[in-house]
């Protein structure tokens, strides 16, 4: 028999795509020529649909035009243009920063004037216990991993004070994927350990962003890797909405940085351990290219987000939970639950998407959900990629009080001898 080869079996179906669509436009060619030239009397009646049917054309019940306007165009609110501020004559507030999971005190809805937000991040390099008995070097924003959450409104300037002690040994800086210039801000931020550096920039796109460090070249994956990444939330004039434009506040507000680290093993294949920050630079290039991580944390280090470190909630509550991933794909999903609105590309000028059960998270970005906490008991908050949740740990534990709801879930009868 004569089977066709792999070459053979690929390029067929792109042939038949490429004669379907020689006929289409030999089809629109006619209409367009039929239009303008003598209409030929059995020229059919032919029309391009304008847009696709969409599953959310459909208006939400008693949704007024705009929320229909909306939802077909997936925009709950167009982008807004901004005059120049004399930032000199700005209200000045200073930010102060916290550790992840948590996020810094902050409004959820400000309508007022733009404001200067400042905010002081130190650099720390610092060895950590990734798991028990591996180390690492962590370069970090602030002596966390991942660095603080920072939050602003949309038209508000952000001011970051960056600071490399000299206790340090790295030239260090910072891309806000939130920014419009200059790499992110990262070609004027380079700083060596001594130095700070004053950056000011305008948070004109709502939504959630990461932020990471970028010194060049290779060396931009190498901090990345070792934890130098975190987010901004840029919240909108007017606050979050559904897709119908109604507001939706949140109880809690957490923040999950996913980690994916890359640490050489030697001879024996056991984790290598270093005497200081630059000193597994070599190494880790060979350990980063073969593109398989060694572990992939929530926060960190194994666990961090387990244990003492669990998210809690109670029944009823809104919980929002800003997901990062500066260099890799995540699968974010909670056990028991739904993101029940969720902007998964973390654009606040999107409509989110509702009742997901899983959704992505592309390398490089950040991505916002917000689930009702409907039952009490434990949720396991992972990425949905399984293998890495339960061999490699990428996962959180939410635990939630409250009433249990026999209408939404009951065991009839419990396990017992089969009848
Ligand atoms: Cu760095
Ligand atoms: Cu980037």
């Amino acid at each position: 028999m004569n089977h066709p080869n792999i070459d053979q079996l690929r390029t067929r179906p792109l042939v038949a795509v490429v004669i379907v669509l020689l006929m289409a436009v030999a089809l629109l060619a006619g209409v367009a020529c039929g239009r303008d030239a003598v209409a030929p009397a059995a020229t059919p009646e032919f029309s391009l649909p304008t847009a696709l049917p969409s599953p959310e054309a459909a208006p939400a019940a008693g949704a007024g035009s705009e929320a229909t306007a909306a939802a077909t165009s997936g925009y709950w609110e167009a982008p807004r243009t901004w005059e120049p501020e004399d930032v000199s004559t700005l209200e000045r507030v200073t930010q102060e920063l916290v550790a992840p999971p948590f996020f810094p005190e902050h409004e959820q809805v400000y309508d007022g004037e733009p404001r200067v937000v400042e905010v002081r991040m130190e650099i720390e390099e610092k060895e950590i216990e990734v798991a028990p008995g591996v180390f690492m070097w962590a370069f970090t924003f602030d002596g966390s991993v991942p660095g603080p959450m920072i939050v602003v409104h949309e038209g508000d300037y952000v001011e970051l004070t960056l600071v490399n002690p000299s206790s340090n040994e790295l030239l260090h800086n910072v891309d806000f994927h939130a920014s419009i210039g200059a790499l992110g801000g990262g070609s004027l931020t380079n700083v060596g350990p001594g130095q700070e550096v004053v950056l000011r920039f305008r948070a004109l796109k709502p939504g959630v962003y990461i932020y990471h460090c970028a010194p060049g070249g290779t060396m931009v994956p190498w901090h990345v890797t070792h934890g130098m990444n975190g987010a901004v939330m840029v919240l909108p004039k007017g606050g979050l909405k559904d897709p119908a434009g109604d507001p939706i506040t949140y109880d809690r507000a957490y923040y999950v940085g996913e980690q994916d680290y890359y640490i050489p093993r030697d001879e024996n294949g056991e984790f290598k351990r270093y005497d200081s920050a630059a000193a597994s630079a070599v190494d880790d290039l060979e350990a980063m290219k073969t593109l398989v991580p060694t572990h992939i944390v929530f926060n960190g280090v194994t666990g961090a987000l387990q244990g003492d470190g669990q998210l809690t909630a109670n029944v009823g509550d809104n919980v929002l939970i800003v997901h990062s991933q500066a260099n890799r794909q995540s699968y974010p999903h909670l056990i028991g639950g739904h993101g029940d609105y969720v902007w998964e590309r973390g654009s606040f000028t999107d409509a989110p998407e509702t009742g997901l059960e899983t959704w992505v998270i592309a390398a490089g970005s950040a991505g916002a959900s917000i689930s009702t906490i409907r039952q009490p008991g434990t949720y396991v908050y992972l990425s949905h990629n399984l293998i890495e949740a339960f061999a490699f740990d990428a996962k959180a534990i939410l635990v939630a009080e409250g009433e249990w709801d026999n209408d939404l879930m009951e065991q009839v009868t419990p396990p017992g001898p089969i009848q």
